[in-house]
């Protein structure tokens, strides 16, 4: 009897440990992980991106707008899970849509919906002397920064 006990305590330890280490609103199997952008990542010419567009750009998960104030550049790992969101989900003017459990994102990274509670982190943004834009990835900003685009 104290041995079925105890196995049953192991038990019912073992399932707590393997909820908890599952993030809230997961209903299934863990997502597949995306990679957090890194490094310089090459852009287009600063003033082919146009004011209110956001979209996303070279092979990382980053994503490139710019508004009103400037360029501005975010991470697409989704801060629930670390979905890729340019892989599952959509990227359009209006913000992001993680397709791993419904998060959004607005144009500016903040959340709009979760389960996600942070918002997307963002990159410096560099024109470079020739006029296209390099990301620096590794140089996180605050969801202000801008970018100005002049010419
Ligand atoms: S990873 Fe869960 S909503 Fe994006």
């Amino acid at each position: 009897m104290n041995d079925r006990r105890r196995f049953l305590q192991v038990l019912g330890a073992a399932a707590l440990a393997i909820s908890a280490g599952v993030p809230q609103g997961c209903a299934s199997a863990a997502p597949q992980q995306g990679t957090e952008p890194h490094g310089l990542i090459k852009g287009p010419l600063a003033t082919s991106v146009a004011v209110g567009s956001l979209a996303p750009v070279g092979d990382q998960a980053v994503v490139l707008g710019r508004d009103a104030g400037g360029l501005y550049a975010m991470t697409a790992i989704c801060t629930h899970a670390q979905c890729n969101i340019r892989d599952s989900g959509t990227v359009s003017a209006s913000g992001l849509s993680c397709g791993c459990h419904g998060s959004q994102f607005d144009a500016n990274g903040n959340v709009i919906q979760g389960p996600a509670t942070s918002p997307l982190r963002h990159f410096e943004v560099l024109i470079e002397t020739d006029g296209t834009i390099t990301i620096n990835a590794d140089k996180e900003v605050a969801s202000s920064v801008r970018t100005p685009v002049t010419g």
